[in-house]
Parts: C-alpha cells; sequence; structure tokens
C-alpha cells in the first residue's frame, strides 16, 4: 500500500516537474524574443501606400508564421489571399558584388519584420533567356508578404552586367540599389577560391591565383582577368550612374560587416527608410564559424552556409602589393563618388 501511495506521490511530481519546465521555457522564449513583439511597427510611407504607414508586428510575425507554414505546402493558397498576401516587386535590389557579402546582407536584412527576402538568385536582369520571360515572370518568383512590407532580392551578377541599368530604371526608376563592397584585392581571391574550390570539386586542376591575376609577358596585373575587373568597383558604377543618380545608392562595408554587422544594417535601415528594428540580440559571434550568425529568437538561430567564408589560399605579398597598388586610383575615384570612404589600403 505504501509502496502503491509513494509511486502515486513519483509520477505526480513528475507530471508537476514537467509542467513546471514545459513553463519556464515558454517564458525564456517571450522573454527571448520581446524586442521583436512591440505592438506597433511603423513603416515609413515611402515603400506603402498612404494610409498604410502602420503595421501591427504582431501580424507580421504571424505572418511569418503562415508564409512558413504555405511554402512546407501546409497552408492553402486561400488562406493566403484572406490574409491580403502578395507577390510585390522588390523595391530595394542588393546588385552585387559577387563575395562582398552579398548573402550575409540580405539574411541579415530579412532579420527586420517589414522586410521579406527573395531567397533564391533569380537572375531575371542579367540572364536575357529569363529577362525575355517578362516582368510578370519576374513578379511570380517573388516570395509572399504583405503591402507593406518591402521585398529584396540579390543577384551579384547584376553589378557587373551592361545591360541590367537600363533594364532595372525600365521596371522601377525610382529603385534603391544596394552594393555591398569588399577590399578589392580580397575580394578578387575570395572570387578566385571559390571558382578552385569548383574546379576541385569536378577533380580538375586550376591555376594559381598569381598567375592569373599577373600577366606574364608585361608582369603588369592581368585586367582580362575576371575577378580583377569585377573589384574596378568605379568602372561599373559609373555605367550604373547613367540612370540612376548617386542618391539611389548606397554602399555597405563589406569588411565591416563581417566583423561589426550591426552599424552596417542601421545604416541600411535609415536608406530604405525603414525603422531601426535590427538590434544586437539579433546577431551573435559564432567562434566556430568565426562569423556573426542570426538569432530570429531564443530557440530559432542560423549561420551561413559553409560556402560563405571560406579559407583563401595563400597568394605571393608581392603580387597583393601590385594589385592593391593598381586598384588604388580607382579606389579613389570609388570613395569621391560615393561619399563613402573605405579604410583600403
Ligand atoms: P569568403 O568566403 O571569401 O570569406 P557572397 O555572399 O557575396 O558570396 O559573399 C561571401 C562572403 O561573405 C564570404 O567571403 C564572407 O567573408 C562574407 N561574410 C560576411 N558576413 C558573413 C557571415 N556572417 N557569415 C559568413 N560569411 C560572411
Amino acid at each position: 500500500m505504501l509502496f502503491k501511495q509513494q509511486a502515486w506521490l513519483r509520477q505526480k511530481l513528475l507530471v508537476l516537474g514537467s509542467l513546471a519546465v514545459g513553463s519556464l521555457l515558454y517564458l525564456v522564449a517571450r522573454v527571448g524574443s520581446l524586442d521583436r513583439l512591440q505592438p506597433i511597427c511603423p513603416i515609413e510611407g515611402r515603400f506603402g501606400a498612404r494610409g498604410q504607414a502602420e503595421f501591427p508586428l504582431r501580424a507580421l510575425q504571424f505572418k511569418r508564421g503562415l508564409l512558413h507554414e504555405f511554402r512546407k505546402g501546409n497552408s492553402s493558397k486561400e488562406q493566403v489571399r484572406l490574409h491580403d498576401l502578395v507577390q510585390q516587386l522588390p523595391k530595394a535590389i542588393i546588385i552585387g558584388v559577387r563575395k562582398g557579402g552579398t548573402r550575409a546582407l540580405l539574411e541579415m536584412l530579412n532579420l527586420h519584420p517589414a522586410v521579406v527576402k527573395a531567397s533564391q538568385e533569380i537572375h531575371f536582369f542579367d540572364n536575357d533567356e529569363n529577362y525575355a520571360k517578362g516582368i510578370e515572370w519576374y513578379r511570380k518568383k517573388m516570395p509572399f508578404s504583405y503591402p507593406q512590407q518591402i521585398t529584396i532580392e540579390k543577384s551579384p551578377a547584376y553589378f557587373i552586367t551592361e545591360e541590367v541599368p537600363e533594364r532595372i530604371y525600365k521596371m522601377n526608376s525610382s529603385i534603391k540599389l544596394l552594393i555591398i563592397v569588399r577590399e578589392p584585392t580580397t575580394r578578387a581571391i575570395s572570387d578566385y577560391t571559390q571558382v578552385l574550390e569548383g574546379k576541385e570539386r569536378k577533380n580538375k586542376t586550376y591555376y594559381k591565383f598569381e598567375k592569373l591575376a599577373i600577366d606574364p609577358n608585361t608582369c603588369e596585373v592581368n585586367t582580362k582577368y575576371k575577378a580583377v575587373r569585377t573589384s574596378i568597383y568605379t568602372k561599373h558604377l559609373e555605367r550604373w550612374l547613367k540612370y540612376f543618380p548617386i542618391e539611389q545608392f548606397h554602399i555597405v562595408d563589406g569588411d565591416r560587416l563581417i566583423t561589426e554587422p550591426l552599424p552596417e544594417l542601421q545604416l541600411v535601415e535609415k536608406f530604405l527608410n525603414l525603422p531601426p528594428r535590427i538590434s544586437q540580440y539579433n546577431l551573435y559571434f559564432n567562434a566556430t564559424r568565426g562569423f556573426y550568425c542570426l538569432r530570429f529568437n531564443i530557440i530559432f538561430n542560423k549561420c551561413l552556409a559553409g560556402s560563405k567564408g571560406r579559407i583563401h589560399p595563400e597568394v605571393d605579398p608581392s603580387v597583393i602589393t601590385k594589385l592593391r597598388k593598381f586598384f588604388h586610383p580607382f579606389n579613389q575615384k570609388f570613395y569621391q563618388i560615393t561619399g563613402r570612404t573605405l579604410n583600403w589600403p
């Protein structure tokens, strides 16, 4: 009898204990996401129709859940229609630069409740075949969002592709354009590392960076090498400026986004006329990865894929010096045009 009573008591205690632990976990999760649960998220009228400038954050969070379910196939098209979700053309595009940190920038901006990212690179404006499919095809590639939110896509090839500025201008002449840049020589090496990895995956051999970057006949920097050309930022920007005024561009310092992401993101929020909603809470340094990762709440966080943050091969210091000297005058011009001076050698 006594044994039976003890067993009953133990069972009760176990249930009570689980309940207490559950409640505690729930409370911690709520507190952890408090900064994303403030009642009102005022989104400036520039992006939405007048009168729609205020949007409850709680609804945005509900939307995130609904969209997630929709993508997983657990929510019907009717539900999406019922909640006024639409596929909108982007109000801002990350046009480049390849290996500048475009994915990190997009993912970090997506922490903002008023921003919805297009997950894939769409390559609408730089790919003739896609472009021929028309603007409706492009719009249909966009994620569902509320009209008050802004959609952002990134396709880094846009920055260097000849036809793109005119094509984007034809879609929306007042669109906001984000360019994330890194110190040009580092960016070129990062670009090379990506191609090298692709070759190695296919068991192919590849030239050393030094051989590609320096012309063996002249011993000068090889401007025919794409990784070098892409890093001459000012040359590409000048083509864009034939269509868009400089005020429509925002330069993100990709090197600083790695070491100190929050201030860079705050500058972007300002440029996009968004209320400041990304906080230090949303970004934490992961020592194993050696990079900042994203925290949505106490339960859900993520780091970028392993293909971001590769180890670069060692490059002959004299080649680095030569490249830095080569880029220097172009960098000066870039600072002058953009009004943003970066600490490049
Ligand atoms: P490396 O692989 O050379 O280090 P993109 O997304 O445009 O291809 O840029 C990739 C670069 O983003 C990486 O280049 C990496 O340095 C940089 N990056 C910036 N922030 C990052 C982050 N939080 N996690 C991983 N990579 C990040």
